[in-house]
């Protein structure tokens, strides 16, 4: 995790620092691990921080995006998007929004910056999109490890 933590360090600002590094599980705990990756996978069983992610892409990004970040008519099917895109354009398009305007219509990506359900879990967000883009994770709700008390604390210090 340390070249990952320490190119987002660079690049964002301090308020959401807290949230992003803790939103990366220290240690291996016994998981096989590759370092460059954001989740983790066992025997078909991903940490809880993938599992987070699958959750709230499903809550905020699934109604424009489809299911399994598999595309729809209105917008870019993300598990094909996260094959070539760097972590930072992912960051600075959900936190500012990006708009297209073609020649026939418009297409508008949200800012989320505002919204904590998007907010405090962007790094989930990510890792479940990257586990999709890899191909290591198929469609539906993964299995996951049980919620480790300091994803608990992560998420009611980011919420509250
Ligand atoms: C209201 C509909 C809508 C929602 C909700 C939404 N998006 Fe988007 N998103 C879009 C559209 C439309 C585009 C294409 C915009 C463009 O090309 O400028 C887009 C583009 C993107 C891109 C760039 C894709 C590419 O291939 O270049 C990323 C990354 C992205 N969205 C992530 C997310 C994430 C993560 C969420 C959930 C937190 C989310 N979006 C929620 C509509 C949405």
């Amino acid at each position: 995790m340390g070249r990952f933590a320490k190119r987002v360090s660079l690049l964002l600002p301090a308020v959401l620092m807290a949230a992003l590094t803790l939103a990366l599980p220290a240690g291996d705990g016994g998981w096989a691990q590759d370092e460059e990756k954001p989740y983790r996978i066992k025997d078909g069983v991903v940490d809880w921080y993938t599992f987070s992610g699958f959750r709230r892409y499903h809550a905020e990004c699934h109604v424009c995006h489809g299911p399994d970040g598999l595309g729809s008519t209105f917008a870019p099917a993300l598990a094909e998007t996260m094959k070539t895109m760097s972590y930072e354009d992912y960051l600075d398009i959900v936190v500012n929004g990006r708009e297209n305007v073609g020649t026939t219509a418009q297409s508008k990506m949200p800012a989320f910056a505002e919204n904590l359900n998007v907010m405090c879990f962007i790094d989930d967000i990510y890792a479940y999109l990257m586990a999709r883009a890899d191909g290591v994770l198929g469609r539906g709700r993964p299995k996951k490890e049980p919620k480790p008390a300091e994803a608990k604390e992560r998420d009611d210090s980011c919420l509250s």
